[in-house]
């Protein structure tokens, strides 16, 4: 099965060509039969145009999505070999014409401008194609970036459901338990900034720049290669930071969040010390180190409570090296029968591919929608 994913809830224009097979062996994904292959991936980012004003400008974004669109999507087909739009109009050889099955799309939730250029899109290729339309939730299509290509699960016959996710991106930080496919319950979320917003708000605090969780995590990184103090040995006692920050909520009874009193800390924290400029790659390392402590501690918590088969990231700070790494050796140590389950790097920010991947699972139910019912919700929840 051939599916077009859109994606354009924030400030990328993505479009991907994946394929979706059922296969008989039981290599693949999860000991499951379903095998996602990336045909082609295509991400146009704004970074650059919302680089100067500190973040993202949803009318900015908007106009740059209408510029975009029919650019990224083109050029997803090509590089898949399927033939552009309009087919009359742009003939070349060897584009070779293959079957679309469906058109998997975003409809939220993101910024209401930004989210319409995608779906009125997806609209008008699924008339003009005559293929059926997937309504997409954006934090699915993050959890499905899991689901893409062949999976690292330890054993053939290893189940993956219940699963638990952790969702973390610039708009959202939730802890979603998954019963199978499509079937949610967010037991916990934050309750202020999101994790990704935190580390772009901490970032600006300390000018390093936009977006703030990959300067963080390349200033954190150039201490820790000085100063090995943190994460395992940090307990050690003339090893510890000589800056301290708040783990907010990370005793609390139940699986929420909260960063932005973090944010403030280290405000606090700046203002104290006339020397932070010359300290700025220690202020990472403890920041991020801050935010990964509660995110790796609620998931922990969480993953024992419902007993679940898999622990899976999602969601662009999922891109965060040391995340990655300490959430596994944490999984690994406190919960040996639970397999561990991330994305590949350039599927945690968003993209279309992870779009199209959830698109294949609910095209397997026939889940479609058709175009006159397809409708965009910018604070459309998971469920
Ligand atoms: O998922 P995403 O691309 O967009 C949203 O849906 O929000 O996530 C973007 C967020 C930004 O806040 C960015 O700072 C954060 O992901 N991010 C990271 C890293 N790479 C991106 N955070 C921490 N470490 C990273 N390496
Ligand atoms: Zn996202």
């Amino acid at each position: 099965m051939i599916i077009v994913g859109i994606e354009t809830s924030c400030d990328e224009t993505a479009a991907a060509i994946i394929e979706g097979k059922s296969v008989e062996t039981q290599n693949f994904a999860f000991g499951a039969k379903d095998f996602v292959s990336v045909q082609s991936n295509v991400v146009s980012s704004q970074i650059e145009i919302h680089k100067k004003y500190g973040g993202v400008v949803p009318e900015v974004a908007a106009r740059e999505h209408v510029l975009n669109i029919l650019p990224v999507v083109n050029e997803a087909l090509e590089k898949a070999n399927l033939t552009p739009i309009p087919p009359l109009l742009i003939r070349r050889g060897g584009v070779k014409k293959r079957g679309i099955d469906a058109i998997a799309v975003t409809v939220g939730p993101g910024l209401i401008t930004s989210l319409i250029v995608g779906i009125e899109t997806a609209k008008t290729l699924s008339c003009v194609w005559d293929v059926p339309l997937i309504a997409i939730n954006h934090i699915e299509g993050h959890i499905y970036a899991n689901f893409v290509g062949k999976s690292k699960v330890k054993s053939q016959k290893s189940k993956i459901f219940p699963a638990l996710i952790l969702t973390v991106s610039g708009g959202h930080t939730m802890l979603v338990l998954m019963a199978g496919h499509g079937k949610y319950k967010v037991i916990g979320e934050t309750r202020d900034d999101a994790a990704g917003e935190a580390f772009d708000k901490a970032a600006k605090l300390l000018g390093i720049g936009y977006p703030g969780g990959p300067a963080i995590a390349a200033e954190a990184a150039k201490f820790s290669i000085f100063n090995f103090q943190f994460s395992i040995k940090s307990e050690t006692k003339n090893q510890k930071p000589k800056i301290l920050l708040p783990r907010p909520m990370i005793k609390s009874s139940d699986y929420d969040f909260s960063f932005s009193g973090l944010k403030t800390a280290l405000l606090y924290q700046l203002k104290k010390d006339g020397e932070w400029h010359g300290r700025i790659p220690e202020y990472c390392a403890e920041f991020q180190q801050a935010v990964i402590d509660v995110l790796v501690a609620k998931t922990v918590k969480a993953a024992r409570d419902f007993k679940v088969k898999t622990v899976m990231l999602s969601g662009g700070v999922a891109a965060n090296k040391e995340l990655r790494r300490q959430m596994e050796e944490k999984v690994k140590i406190e919960l040996p029968k639970t397999q561990y389950l991330i994305p590949n790097i350039q599927y945690t920010t968003d993209n279309a591919v992870m779009v199209a991947t959830a698109g294949y699972f609910r095209a397997l139910k026939k889940d479609f929608t058709p175009w006159q019912k397809i409708k965009v919700n910018p604070n459309l929840e998971l469920r």
